[in-house]
């Protein structure tokens, strides 16, 4: 595995690959766990080449102390990926990644207000700013974004599609811990009582007889507060807050 930090030697890397070859993408923000190396291991099964992101984007993160406590271990991503064949992984920084401070941005102006967009304001912005740049830098045949971020995945194809990208965007199945806990590098943060009430969240959700009904049973479990249940499209959207730490998770109906 070849390792960049500069986006400008990056680029010139990108430049000399054989253009027969097929390349895989895999962006990240790190803390890496199963949920990500599933779509490493979807990404070396069906391209030539995989390129592996990891950047904590700040523009997405609206409150400071999560991006502040967002979990971060390096070397220990580093040392997984390449175990799992990745042949290039990519460590921008801020300053590389937005030159122009973030005056340049993506928005989506409706679906990103809804669900996590409606308490996050701006997140989806930051998403969709990143993806892009990131999108334009590696330009992949296919990029992988597993379901957990179900949103979020509809958000990116969509605007892959609205902006005629190349890049088939490529989702994922959510992977669940033996307790039905969608796996999150958030998880990390979560003390043993509130594992507990992760798994509850899940089994919740997945069980709830209608949305409604999801909430109240939420609503009445100490320790977990409730952002939105929602069904929509034949799935149901769910977050909450547990310890502090915001968990998302979503199921077809
Ligand atoms: O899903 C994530 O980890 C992030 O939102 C992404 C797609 C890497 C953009 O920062």
């Amino acid at each position: 595995m070849q390792t960049f930090q500069s986006i400008r030697d990056w680029q010139g890397m990108r430049r000399q690959l054989p253009v027969q070859e097929s390349i895989g993408f895999v962006p990240t923000m790190g803390a890496l766990h199963e949920g990500h190396f599933s779509l490493v291991e979807h990404s070396t099964a069906e391209c030539d080449i995989t390129v592996v992101s990891i950047f904590v984007n700040p523009t997405q993160f609206n409150d400071p102390g999560d991006l502040e406590h967002y979990p971060r271990d390096l070397d220990s991503d580093a040392r997984e990926l390449e175990r799992r064949d990745v042949d290039f992984l990519i460590l921008p920084d801020f300053d590389q990644i937005y030159p122009d401070n973030y005056r340049y941005r993506v928005t989506e102006s409706s679906f990103s207000r809804e669900l996590c967009g409606a308490s996050r304001p701006g997140h989806f912005d930051g998403v969709l700013t990143v993806v892009m740049k990131l999108l334009n830098l590696v330009r992949p045949d296919r990029a992988y974004f597993g379901e957990k971020d179900f949103q979020q995945y509809l958000l990116v194809k969509d605007m892959v599609d609205a902006f005629f990208m190349d890049a088939a965007i490529v989702p994922c199945a959510i992977v669940r811990d033996p307790d039905g806990i969608a796996l999150s590098s958030r998880n990390r943060l979560l003390s043993p009582a509130g594992k507990k009430l992760a798994q509850r969240f899940a089994r919740i959700l997945r069980e709830g007889a209608s949305a409604s009904a999801v909430r109240e049973q939420l609503e009445a479990s100490d320790g977990i507060e409730v952002d939105y249940v929602v069904d929509r499209d034949g799935r149901r959207f769910g977050a909450v807050h547990v310890e502090g730490v915001r968990l998302i998770d979503n199921v077809a109906l």
